[in-house]
C-alpha cells in the first residue's frame, strides 16, 4: 500500500479513476491528500465525496514557483505521501518539489510524448494531422513533459475529430493507464536507470 498525494487544477476525472480503482481493489493505494491550485476545481468535490483531505494552495499568493512548491511539499509531507501524482495539474513544478520526492513524481499527459508537450496537446495533434494520439504517464523531471516514460496508450484520430472529441477519447485511455502504472509503483516494480554519457534516464518496470 502506497500513499498518494494527488495534485489537480480542474475536473479531476483521473483522480476519480484512482478512487474507482482503489474501490475495486485493483490499486493498492490510499489517496492521502488532494491539493489544488484552483479553489473551484471540481476534483476537490470528488475528493470530499471520497472523504479524502483536500488543500487549496493558491499559487497567486506566492512570489515564485519554488515558494509555492515549498508550501505544497509541506502539505504532502504532513500527509506522509510516498508518491506524488500530477493529474491535470496545470503548473510547472520546480526542483524544490522534485528533490523532495526523487523519482516519485508522476505526470499524465494527453499525447504520445515526445510529440505535443505543453498545455495544448490535442489542439496541436489535430493541427498537425496525426492519425494516432494517446496519452503518456511519465516521471517528472525539470523539463516540461520530458521525463522518463513509464507507459503509453494509443487512440486513433478520425477524420471528424476535433479538440473536444479527441480529448474525450484520450481521457478514456488515461483512466485505464494511470491507475495501472500506480499499481506498478505500489508493487515496487518501478526503478530508474540514470542515463550514461548524456543519454536519457530510463525506467525499468520489473515483471
Ligand atoms: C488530462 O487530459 C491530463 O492528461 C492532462 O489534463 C487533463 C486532466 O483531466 N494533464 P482531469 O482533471 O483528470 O479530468
Amino acid at each position: 500500500m502506497i500513499k498518494l498525494g494527488v495534485l489537480i487544477s480542474g475536473s479531476g476525472t483521473n483522480l476519480q479513476a484512482i478512487f474507482d480503482s482503489i474501490e475495486k481493489k485493483t490499486l493498492d493505494a490510499e489517496v492521502a491528500v488532494v491539493i489544488s491550485n484552483k479553489a473551484e476545481a471540481v476534483g476537490l468535490e470528488r475528493a470530499k465525496k471520497a472523504a479524502v483531505p483536500t488543500h487549496f494552495v493558491d499559487h497567486k499568493k506566492f512570489a515564485d514557483r519554488a515558494s509555492f512548491d515549498s508550501a505544497v511539499v509541506d502539505v504532502l509531507r504532513d500527509h506522509k505521501v510516498d508518491w506524488v501524482v500530477l493529474a491535470g495539474f496545470m503548473r510547472i513544478v520546480t526542483p524544490m518539489l522534485l528533490d523532495s520526492f526523487p523519482n516519485r513524481v508522476v505526470n499524465i499527459h494527453p499525447s504520445l510524448l515526445p510529440a505535443f508537450p505543453g498545455a495544448h496537446a490535442h489542439r496541436d495533434a489535430i493541427a498537425y494531422g496525426v492519425k494516432i494520439s494517446g496519452c503518456t504517464v511519465h516521471l517528472v523531471d525539470a523539463g516540461t513533459d520530458t521525463g522518463p516514460i513509464l507507459a503509453q496508450a494509443v487512440v486513433p484520430v478520425s477524420e471528424g475529430d476535433d479538440e473536444a472529441s479527441l480529448a474525450q477519447k484520450v481521457l478514456y485511455v488515461e483512466h485505464q493507464l494511470l491507475p495501472r502504472v500506480l499499481q506498478q509503483a505500489a508493487e515496487g516494480r518501478i526503478s530508474v536507470e540514470p542515463g550514461k554519457d548524456g543519454e536519457r534516464a530510463r525506467v525499468r518496470i520489473r515483471a
